[in-house]
């Protein structure tokens, strides 16, 4: 779920802090991000990771979690503190109170109790901090075919988005037989989306983002895995799980989809805030580009997230016009980007992005107006409305015998 509440848990009882951990496993709008078990070192822990929610099992030792509880109270205001205890003294669950915890939870604890106080915490949180702002911006690049420029651009765009300093940004390669996101990064990741699966159920952000690889222009990248056999292990929900997780470490995440739109795909799709369908103005890609956004209209949530994307304007004389790919797809034309193969070849085999190898070219400005087309305050379009005789003036200057 794409606002889960981050929670940090301690308990120096490996019985009573493990059965904590199975009971949020389980709830859906909780995330338990890192668990410990010394009281002394969790307000570190609290004060670098900021959850919204800790959860101090104070039955170990009452005078140290109390002084805990006032010391995450103090140092990490933003953090609710909820209480769970086997202990029903009166006077001590006043103390916990008075300490700043807001609620008192009996051990054995109720999954039920646990989840109606995440609730309740929810309930106060947006207003104390405006959550809604944070939340996370996926978006799933798609393609109408083989070689369209799906990678090139969810790389490129990445390494654009995580220019802004408020930004961090995640790139996942979802191509999982023949991705190449770390070749055009020039990375060699130590772990891959099969080994964040195999440990999905103990995975916490900051597993997470060990377990990526991040590029000097800030980007993490979360590669495709190295066998291909590993890459039939992947299941859905364990992909739901990580880009569930990624949602909350990261303000965007790009996924580089596969062109099989398999059930991964789909998966991740329907996660996704935005869906960017790349097409080139030709034949067999607009024709692809129609069938998939046919399918699309039998889902609501789909058809309403898909913006086309047309890669490699200007490639050729006979291509075919923005307008009529406009009327073809029956879709408005989102963004443009242009053809700029020298610079792409260089792009691509040097293994640099386009910010840091050509930053000034027409074709990284597209990609910066691509990403900030995409924040939440933008209107839109990225391209004015398509102006294709402008277009066409344009290419008669070079090839004046052409004919339009
Ligand atoms: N705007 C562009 N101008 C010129 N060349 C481009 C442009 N975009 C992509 N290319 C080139 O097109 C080729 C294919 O690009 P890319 O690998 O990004 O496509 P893809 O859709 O990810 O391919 P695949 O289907 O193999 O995953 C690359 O050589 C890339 O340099
Ligand atoms: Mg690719």
């Amino acid at each position: 779920m794409s606002n889960s509440l981050r929670i940090a848990l301690v308990d120096p009882n490996d019985q009573t802090r493990n059965d904590l951990k199975q009971i949020l496993s389980g709830i859906g709008d909780a995330w338990l991000e890192s668990d410990c078990s010394r009281y002394e070192f969790f307000v570190g822990l609290v004060n670098q990771s900021r959850p919204d929610i800790a959860i101090v099992g104070i039955d170990s030792d009452a005078e140290k979690a109390i002084y805990l509880i006032q010391q995450i109270n103090r140092e990490s205001p933003e953090t609710s503190i909820l209480v769970a205890s086997a202990k029903t003294d009166g006077q001590l669950i006043l103390r916990t109170i008075r300490a700043g915890a807001l609620e008192y939870l009996p051990v054995p604890v109720d999954p039920e109790e646990l989840s109606t106080a995440i609730k309740r915490v929810r309930r106060q949180r947006p207003a104390i901090e405006g959550e809604e702002s944070k939340e996370c911006e996926v978006i799933a690049i798609a393609g109408a075919n083989g070689g369209v420029g799906t990678t090139s651009v969810a790389v490129n765009l990445g390494c654009a988005l995580a220019q802004e300093p408020d930004h961090s940004v995640a790139l996942l390669d979802l191509d999982l037989a023949l991705g190449d996101a770390d070749v055009f990064l020039d990375l060699v990741p130590e772990y891959t989306l099969a080994d964040v699966v195999q440990n999905v159920n103990r995975l916490d952000i900051q597993l997470l983002r060990k377990s990526m690889t991040k590029h000097e222009t800030g980007l993490f990248l979360l590669p495709r895995p190295v066998d291909l056999l590993e890459a039939e292990m992947i299941a859905e929900d364990s992909l739901i799980k990580v880009i569930d997780l990624m949602k909350l470490s990261f303000t965007h995440l790009i996924i580089d989809l596969s062109k099989s739109y398999n059930a991964l795909d789909k998966a991740a799709m329907e996660a996704a805030s935005r869906i960017l369908l790349l097409s080139q103005l030709d034949l067999p890609c607009l024709r692809n580009a129609v069938r998939v956004l046919m399918n699309f209209e039998d889902s609501d949530d789909l058809k309403s997230k898909v913006e086309i994307v047309v890669n490699r304007t200007g490639f050729e004389a006979g291509q075919i016009s923005l307008r009529k790919a406009r009327e073809t797809l029956n879709h408005e034309i989102f963004a443009q980007i242009p053809n700029d193969f020298r610079t792409m070849v260089d792009v691509r085999n040097n293994g640099v992005p386009l910010v840091t190898q050509s930053p000034k070219s027409a074709i990284a400005q597209s990609f910066r107006r691509l990403a900030k087309s995409l924040e939440p305050s933008s209107d839109g379009l990225v391209i004015a409305p398509i102006d294709d005789d402008q277009h066409v003036k344009g290419w008669k200057k070079f090839w004046p015998g052409i004919q339009h």
